[in-house]
């Protein structure tokens, strides 16, 4: 492996914008170089090193996984077809192509820490107590007892961690219950009656079977997906989870049978590792909805930016304006000042209102 220095991700950013990296503090250049599958970590005092996907296979995969999660199950050879076939510019990859996935997931381990969910990459040492720091976090603000009532069993290698009596947690877990508390906090997503919830870029289906378990009020969870093998891994995973008839997962062929109606619309590290032309086309599918509300959680803290195929980054802020939407809140997902020193992950949740549709 090369220094991170010769890594083609971190020559493409400066390439793209010399500026940049000057002005970046070090930690956000690591994070938009791991994103795209790089991660720099002190494993040794020596030299630093690349990790990559890993998962944990304490807990056996379930019957019939090994043979379902396979790149030649007829089922995803379909779908991938289908989505090569559509003509729009949400299919138009800059970072989600084959090559990239297939070095960044092993498809049956799909909960390992890999392109959907990073567990120990962002947390690199001390992985342990900074993920006991992090549910401290959450758990301050947990005020609809979601980690008293959501479980995780560490399935399809998940990485679990187990602090003395308490239930074992993962990031997938307290990930989403911080989401689910933030924007109840901010939006009421709890109280509202008939909630509709549309998932842009949902991956495994993470955020909609938490929200599905979570959430009583829940009457529509729509998943959408541009990457074929995302929206086949959230159909199984979401099937395996006996999640309620209210979650549906929408192929982006029928992306025209969504709902014109949602209360919110989520989208949580999906448009920063897409092109502008692609997120341009989500927001456009946003505005001719009514959404009232729009979650983004970025992969750089302060600034909502793309991923371009030379490398480039391009801020996609002013496209959710022209969407219609204005910034209702920007705070960083761990918010205890202390912890999150500690803790040392910057993700910022940005949420926007529809302009014209507050009380
Ligand atoms: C880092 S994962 C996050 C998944 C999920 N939102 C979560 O938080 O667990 C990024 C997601 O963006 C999706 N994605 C990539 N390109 C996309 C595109 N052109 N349109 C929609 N989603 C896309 C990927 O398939 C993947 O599901």
């Amino acid at each position: 492996m090369p220094p991170l220095s010769d890594s083609p991700v971190l020559a493409r950013i400066k390439r793209a914008n010399p500026k940049l990296v000057g002005q970046w503090t070090r930690r956000q250049v690591k994070s938009v170089a791991a994103r795209s599958g790089y991660l720099v970590t002190k494993l040794d005092d020596e030299a630093r090193r690349y990790a990559r996907v890993s998962h944990n296979d304490e807990v056996a995969l379930p019957a019939g996984a090994e043979e379902a999660l396979r790149g030649d199950n007829p089922k995803l050879v379909e779908l991938q077809q289908a989505y090569d076939a559509l003509d729009i510019a949400a299919t138009s990859h800059t970072q989600w192509r084959t090559g990239w996935l297939g070095r960044n997931l092993s498809l049956a381990w799909f909960r390992g820490d890999n392109a959907y969910v990073w567990q120990f990459r962002q947390l690199r040492n001390a992985a342990e107590a900074r993920m006991y720091l992090t549910l401290l976090d959450v758990e301050s603000r947990d005020e609809l007892g979601l980690l008293k009532t959501l479980e995780e069993d560490g399935r399809f290698g998940a990485w679990t961690f187990s602090y003395g009596t308490r239930p074992p947690v993962s990031r997938d877990l307290l990930d989403s219950v911080n989401e689910i508390n933030y924007l109840d906090a901010r939006m009421k997503l709890s109280s509202i009656e008939g909630l509709r919830v549309l998932d842009i870029g949902a991956g495994y289906g993470r955020l909609a079977h938490r929200v599905s378990s979570a959430l009583p009020n829940l009457a529509a969870y729509d998943c959408i997906d541009g990457v074929a093998t995302s929206t086949f891994l959230c159909d199984y995973y979401l099937d395996y989870r006996k999640v309620p008839d209210t979650v549906r997962v929408v192929r982006l062929d029928q992306w025209e049978t969504l709902a014109d109606e949602y209360d919110i619309a989520v989208n949580v590290h999906s448009f920063s590792e897409c092109s502008l032309e692609t997120i341009r086309w989500w927001l456009e599918r946003i505005a001719e909805r009514n959404i009232e509300w729009l979650l983004i959680v970025p992969n750089t803290p302060n600034q909502l930016l793309s991923t371009e195929l030379d490398g480039s980054m391009l801020d996609f802020a002013p496209e959710v304006r022209r969407a219609g939407y204005e910034q209702v809140d920007a705070r960083p997902v761990f918010e205890s000042d202390e912890l999150r020193k500690l803790i040392d992950l910057h993700d910022t949740f940005h949420l926007f209102r529809r302009v014209g549709s507050g009380g």
